[in-house]
């Protein structure tokens, strides 16, 4: 039931505070950092983890690896399902992999995860054995039933095809399971690189507990400005989503939402990456839409964003109100949080962006062209 909505998608939007809201019920209790329904063996002896998916979950894997490197110091690659299934890298000993799928029915990360399990098998040193954990929404799928340990995002059903509070839902358990490891890790800075001390992580706990909220604020903000914002994309062609550092992800995923279901072509790009080649296509047709959050990147990306506009591009900052961030053609401002929980902000915008353009052109919301909720071929 879509309930006074027009579309499911934006429905499923908005019931993403209380998605955070459910999560932190159940995850981050009082008087604990983090309680995930784990069995210890998952977290003991891992040095390093790998992590196959595909699409918007693997944009959420992303943003998980770059929490466990730099919250827990594990070092993390990230996976598209289908490339590692024909071209696995050499087998490293101590190694955890994670399948991540909302549906828990996509053919390529199941037949991945299953590959990387035979082969493991075959390995007579327990050094290499397979240890599988899986991420998803529907935990009786075959996903479920393949892999031994699973956290349960748990965000109810969703409907639209373009995926949203499920991509929040697994960005929440890679937050958990981040957490999870740097406390068992002593969560103290790990001597080879990344980790917080136990303040810190106790610091970014309480952020996340307050979390809600200011996610309701966002939503209900960024849905009135990016459905004003839509009919300036009446004509547009083509749209550019800049990020960097964790946010790098998230302009992946602005790109995907907009792709998929308003048919635009879109490219998501790490900002710096910009003056190698695709600022060859900027001009005053081809919209940027930049993530700017305060934090280790906040001036480069800024300065990727000025390069920007001195090719006449249409600026559109995902960042905080500040003079800083004057130079934006249109804001979508952004509330103080730490750099490393932004991610659960700066995606609303995109979602909403994304869907208002649709929406706007008249567009088939829910049942985009050409694809379907679970992509159960290979
Ligand atoms: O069910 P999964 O999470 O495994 O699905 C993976 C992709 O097919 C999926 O994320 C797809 O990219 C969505 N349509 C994104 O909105």
């Amino acid at each position: 039931d879509k309930r006074s909505f027009r579309h499911f998608m934006h429905k499923e939007i908005h019931e993403q505070p209380e998605t955070v809201a459910l999560w932190v019920a159940r995850h981050l209790p009082e008087g604990a950092l983090v309680a995930l329904p784990l069995d210890e063996s998952v977290y003991e002896g891992v040095e390093r983890i790998q992590i196959l998916a595909c699409g918007t979950s693997r944009h959420a894997a992303q943003v998980g690896a770059h929490l466990l490197e730099q919250l827990a110091g594990l070092p993390t690659a990230v996976f598209y399902a289908s490339e590692f299934r024909y071209a696995p890298p050499p087998l490293e000993p101590h190694t955890l992999t994670i399948g991540v799928t909302q549906s828990g029915e996509t053919a390529d990360t199941l037949a991945a995860l299953a590959m990387e399990q035979d082969r493991r098998f075959l390995v007579a040193d327990p050094a290499y054995a397979p240890r599988l954990l899986g991420i998803t929404n529907r935990p009786e799928s075959s996903l479920g039933r393949l892999v031994p340990h699973l956290l349960d995002i748990g965000a109810g059903i969703e409907v639209g095809v373009a995926a949203t509070k499920t991509f929040l839902g697994q960005l929440l358990a890679f937050y958990g399971l981040a957490l999870a490891f740097a406390e068992r890790r002593g969560g103290t800075a790990h001597p080879l690189g990344g980790g917080r001390t136990p303040a810190q992580l106790r610091e970014l706990v309480e952020q996340l507990r307050a979390l809600p909220a200011v996610l309701q604020r966002l939503v209900d903000d960024h849905d009135r400005c990016c459905a004003e914002l839509a009919h300036l994309f009446a004509d547009t062609q083509d749209v550019i989503f800049l990020g960097r550092g964790i946010n790098y992800p998230i302009a992946m995923e602005g790109a995907l939402k907009l792709k998929e279901i308003s048919y635009i072509h879109a490219e998501g790009y790490p900002a710096g990456e910009m003056k190698h080649g695709p600022i060859a296509l900027l001009d005053a047709r081809v919209p940027v839409v930049s993530i700017a959050v305060p934090g280790t990147v906040f001036e480069k990306v800024l300065s990727n964003a000025q390069e920007a506009k001195a090719r006449d591009a249409q600026l559109i900052g995902v960042a905080p109100a500040c003079p800083d961030t004057e130079l934006f053609d249109v804001l979508l401002p952004l509330p103080e949080v730490d750099e490393l929980l932004s991610p659960l902000l700066t995606v609303i915008p995109m979602q909403l962006l994304s869907y208002h353009i649709a929406a706007h052109r008249g567009l088939d919301v829910d049942q985009p062209r050409n694809l379907a909720k679970s992509v159960t071929v290979e």
